[in-house]
């Protein structure tokens, strides 16, 4: 039995999920929460092993699959290692990414079954689920130049953003309760306020 809570954060490159993620934190610390916050793919040791193997803009002959399979394995580590202990001692765990990256990447961006990376999942995180999932949503070239195109993701072409942003979009239609749609065209504070709603709907004002 777990009793802590689990929160993703989702969006595009450029999206502002890192402000967003540490006011949400410090939302929540205020509030007497333990916040453990984590980053994927990384947050153990092997994990940031294997992000910097898929972010290596070198690598560039990486095949879909190969990439599908890293992610799952920085998150089966993760899982076991951080984020299940957390959410056992009753701490609030905040990712920055977790699986609908997976779904809008991999699935809508590269073009895998999108069945196959659901099997995939329940391998990699068991009964785990997010129990709350903000998506930050940002116009694919505005955000490609707000974030920069340094890594083997970033340098992708538009297109393949543009159909990782449709992928999350569709994947919150789908998923209502559980994911928040934000749109990050409003100025930021408006952005944290619609955050803050949300999170005091669960915590308590
Ligand atoms: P970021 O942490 O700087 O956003 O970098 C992570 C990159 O990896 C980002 O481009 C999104 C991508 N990604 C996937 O393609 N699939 C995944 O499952 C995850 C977690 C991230």
């Amino acid at each position: 039995m777990r009793k802590g809570y689990f929160i993703t954060f989702e969006g595009a490159e450029g999206s502002g999920k890192s402000t967003q993620i540490r006011n949400a934190a410090a939302f929540l610390k205020k509030k007497g929460r333990r916040v453990l916050m984590l980053r994927e793919p990384g947050g153990t040791r092997i994990s940031e092993a294997i992000r910097a193997v898929l972010l290596d803009k070198h690598l560039n002959e990486m095949t879909a699959v190969t990439e599908l399979l890293l992610y799952l394995a920085a998150r089966a580590q993760i899982v076991r290692e951080k984020i299940l202990p957390a959410l056992k001692k009753g701490k609030v765990v905040i990712c920055d990414r977790f699986e609908d990256s997976t779904r809008a990447y991999q699935g809508f961006g590269r073009g895998l079954s999108l069945k196959a990376i659901e099997q995939a999942n329940e391998l990699v995180r068991g009964s785990l689920r997010p129990d709350l999932t903000f998506v930050l949503d940002i116009d694919s070239a505005k955000g490609l130049k707000r974030g920069g195109r340094h890594d083997r993701i970033e340098r992708e072409a538009l297109s393949f953003h543009r159909r990782v942003r449709q992928g999350f979009l569709a994947i919150a239609k789908r998923n209502p309760k559980r994911m928040v749609v934000l749109d990050t065209s409003r100025p930021v504070d408006k952005v944290r306020q619609k955050v803050r709603e949300r999170l005091e709907r669960v915590f308590g004002k």
